[in-house]
């Protein structure tokens, strides 16, 4: 089949990646893509968000299958477009539809769904600019650190840990008053601040069954310890050894289970990946926020320990068949280390020529590109997040150390990389 996959990041390079292995799979196509899937696929310059683009794309191409990457197309309807047009009735779409999608672009959606179906969570209460002195009252009842959570999509940047009460009121200032992320701040969700260990859960879902994927642990922050700024994501490590056995147990008949039920409950017709953002609290799971797409850099340490064809698992998942597909796993760790443009995630340079990728990768180890394009037969840097270098090993240790070695070989002006993933999670392996 023909199959086109939306978006242009790490994520949607390993997808293709992982695509282009298939049997079943002709031809491959990206929209918009970066430099790493124009060397395995053909790159469409079309917006994820441009719908009619992607219509004339699938129509002109005979695509069969869209895998959509990021969260924007699917809360602003991408299925629902597809899914109202009797010629595209065949079409496999991986994504939920928008009103599926409010679990992502909706924080006080979430919440409230998460409460109606008992899932455990923070204890939150919402507010908008009209009920801002009520805001602040109830505000002066909490204790910090307290979580202050702009309700709609805003790049990853609407949540703010506020650790005492005068950051805390101006966040909520800057949320409700100031508009600091416009309308993602038309309501803003007053968030008890959870401890533990956090990682990141995948699952599948064809609307009536689910598959469990590999669990992924992210590394948020742009310095090593995690210090500094909030990123989209500089590491990932798959599996995660804290959250194995009994942990994972309750995370499937306390979360997930409970979650696909109640996408049912409300008529929601769930076909696509859904990531769920999880605090280890003393063995116990929480849940931070679901994301109705796969984590980056998560997919990068996540795709490449499935053994299994993806062509046949999405083709399961849009015909509503994966409770007959039988996934298999690669038992091996994987670690991504994500490099990034200098500056990042404040201002940096693009444009920048990058040397080496080929020299990094072998039998155990892939680069996946993610701001990168080509310019005059050169691989530059076109984002401030540029390249994952994921390693598979039989440990951890190992899987970092060859990570680490590969990433040495690659280098373009103001590189930067942290030199700390996984270190965490050494002191678990025997
Ligand atoms: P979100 O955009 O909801 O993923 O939040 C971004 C990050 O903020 C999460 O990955 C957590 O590290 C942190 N966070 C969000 N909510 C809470 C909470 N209730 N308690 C502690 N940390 C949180
Ligand atoms: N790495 C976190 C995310 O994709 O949202």
């Amino acid at each position: 089949m023909n199959i086109l996959v939306v978006g242009s990041g790490g994520r949607e390079h390993t997808f293709t990646w992982k695509l282009a292995q298939s049997k079943r799979c002709d031809k491959l196509y990206v929209a918009p893509g970066n430099a790493g899937t124009e060397s395995i696929a053909t790159n469409l310059p079309i917006s994820p968000t441009d719908f009619n683009a992607i219509a004339a794309a699938i129509d002109t191409f005979k695509i069969n299958m869209v895998v959509v990457g990021p969260e924007d197309p699917l809360v602003k309807g991408i299925v629902n477009y597809f899914r109202s047009k009797k010629e595209y009735d065949d079409l496999i779409i991986i994504g939920p539809d928008q009103t599926g999608a409010q679990l992502e672009g909706s924080k006080d959606f979430s919440k409230s769904f998460m409460n109606k179906y008992g899932i455990p969570t923070a204890k939150a209460k919402t507010f908008n600019a009209t009920q801002y002195q009520e805001a602040l009252n109830y505000l002066e009842t909490q204790t910090c650190p307290i979580v202050l959570k702009a309700d709609g999509l805003a790049a990853g940047k609407g949540v703010i840990i506020a650790s005492n009460m005068d950051e805390a009121k101006e966040a909520l200032k800057e949320i409700l008053i100031d508009k600091k992320f416009s309308d993602a701040g038309n309501k803003v969700l007053i968030e008890q601040f959870l401890k533990g260990i956090e990682l990141s859960v995948f699952v599948l879902s064809d609307g009536k069954n689910y598959i469990m994927l590999p669990e992924a642990k992210d590394y948020k922050r742009i310095g090593e310890n995690d210090t500094g700024l909030n990123t989209g994501g500089m590491g990932a490590v798959s599996p995660v050894p804290f959250a194995q056995g009994a942990f994972l147990k309750k995370v499937e008949d306390q979360v997930i289970k409970p979650t696909i039920d109640g996408l049912n409950d409300e008529g929601i017709d769930y076909k696509g990946f859904l990531f769920i953002g999880l605090m280890n609290d003393n063995g116990n799971p929480y849940v931070i926020e679901y994301n109705v797409r796969m984590g980056d850099p998560e997919t990068q340490a996540v795709i490449p320990r499935i053994e299994s064809d993806l062509v046949e698992l999405f083709e399961a998942a849009g015909r509503e068949k994966l409770n007959e597909f039988s996934i298999k796993l690669n038992p091996k760790t994987a670690v991504t280390v994500v490099s990034v443009a200098g500056g990042y995630p404040e201002s940096y340079e693009k444009g920048n020529e990058i040397s080496g990728i080929t020299n990094a990768e072998d039998d155990a180890t892939i680069v996946f590109h993610a701001g990168t394009k080509t310019q005059d037969g050169k691989v530059t840097t076109n984002g401030g997040r540029v390249l994952a270098v994921t390693s598979l090993a039989d440990s951890i240790m190992d899987a970092k150390t060859q990570t680490y070695s590969k990433i040495k070989k690659i280098s373009w002006k103001d590189m930067y990389f942290r030199r700390d993933i996984a270190d965490d999670l050494l002191k678990y392996s025997s």
